[in-house]
């Protein structure tokens, strides 16, 4: 068998493999980054670009303007792109704010799904319909959507979807949705939603994981229970985050993000680092192809590890590697320890 460099090809015969695309990409602004997305990717999910303050900035006004370069970026590549996301309770238009009565926010979610999805009909491969609805413990959350439209919000959102690009994937998004309880409350949403007679065709598990900590038990059981419901199951914003988060408390300030206990390897990983993540990775890619009749996709949450938002979150200039390339996009050992599962 031939060594495989590329993520696409290796796993061709076993699920798409992706990337999320910040603006420079979609702008094709450098030709390096471009050329290994070509090279690796073969789905995509704009990271911004077609969320809701993005690509509705007023009541009356859309800018499609980025979200169209995406689409044909991914005409011109065979790269299949995942709307993201239409239904979502945070980045929203500041316009939100100045709504008062719940008619006017069912308007406007009316109008932002039929304008959005009826744009991209044929367009697009799938859309990530409604994302992060849960609390932790599996109950909703307490959106404006819920709070206006009611729990039936996200069975409409499906149903408007559905009549304005009917031949397009529908899926339901989240984070630590393999978590029991908030996977509990995710297998609720799916049952409510066929009930309601509305069509949905997977869910995603985001996949934002820390090093050393990766909960396969847990990715197992969903993979098994969502796929049982008839769902296609997607890894949709998959990293592993190496920097510690035990912020609980902390004074997670610009001072605290720049201190060697929040940032500790401004200098590049550690061998045993690098190592460890690379046997995570290994581990989860080992129990995707074991489940690999029920996986669709697995996308990870940027190209390399300069574009990560881990980077900027919660507080900017942290310095962290969560991906399979490093900052000058060059493959690091999880990524052949990857593809190296197929050669
Ligand atoms: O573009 C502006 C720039 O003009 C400005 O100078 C700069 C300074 O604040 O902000 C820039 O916008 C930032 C944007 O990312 C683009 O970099 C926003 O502040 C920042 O909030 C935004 O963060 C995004 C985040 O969603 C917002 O919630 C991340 O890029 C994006 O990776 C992240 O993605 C989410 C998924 O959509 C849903 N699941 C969780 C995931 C990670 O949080």
């Amino acid at each position: 068998n031939k060594a495989s460099n590329s993520l696409k090809d290796a796993f061709k015969k076993d699920f798409l493999i992706g990337t999320a695309l910040n603006n420079l990409q979609i702008e094709e602004k450098d030709p390096t980054v471009n050329s290994l997305i070509k090279q690796q990717f073969n789905a995509a999910t704009p990271e911004n670009i077609m969320k809701s303050a993005l690509i509705h900035p007023k009541w009356d006004t859309y800018d499609f303007k980025l979200a169209d370069k995406m689409v044909e970026y991914g005409q011109k590549n065979n790269i299949k792109i995942n709307g993201h996301t239409l239904v979502w309770h945070s980045q929203l238009p500041n316009f939100i704010r100045g709504i008062k009565s719940s008619d006017s926010i069912r308007t406007f979610f009316t109008e932002h799904i039929k304008t959005v999805a009826g744009r991209y009909k044929g367009k697009v491969f799938s859309w990530d319909v409604v994302n992060e609805a849960l609390n932790e413990d599996g109950t909703l959350r307490n959106s404006v959507f819920l709070k206006n439209l009611g729990e039936g919000y996200i069975a409409e959102a499906f149903k408007l979807t559905q009549e304005a690009s009917p031949n397009t994937e529908l899926y339901y998004n989240d984070y630590n949705n393999e978590q029991p309880a908030k996977r509990a409350g995710c297998i609720k949403i799916i049952k409510k939603i066929k009930e309601s007679g509305a069509r949905i065709d997977g869910v995603g598990i985001q996949g934002h994981w820390h090093l050393g900590k990766v909960p396969l038990k847990d990715i197992e059981e969903s993979i098994i229970e969502y796929s049982a419901l008839g769902m296609k199951v997607m890894f949709t914003e998959l990293d592993i985050e190496v920097l510690q988060r035990n912020f609980q408390g902390a004074d997670v300030s610009q001072r605290m993000a720049n201190s060697p206990e929040m940032n500790p390897y401004t200098n590049g990983l550690p061998e045993e680092v690098q190592k460890q993540l690379a046997d995570d990775y290994e581990a989860l890619f080992k129990l995707f192809l074991k489940h690999k009749d029920k996986i669709s996709r697995v996308t990870f949450w940027g190209v390399n590890d300069g574009d990560s938002w881990l980077n900027n979150w919660p507080v900017r200039g942290r310095t962290n590697y969560p991906l399979l390339f490093d900052r000058n996009n060059q493959p690091k050992p999880a990524f052949y320890k990857v593809v190296g599962l197929k050669n």
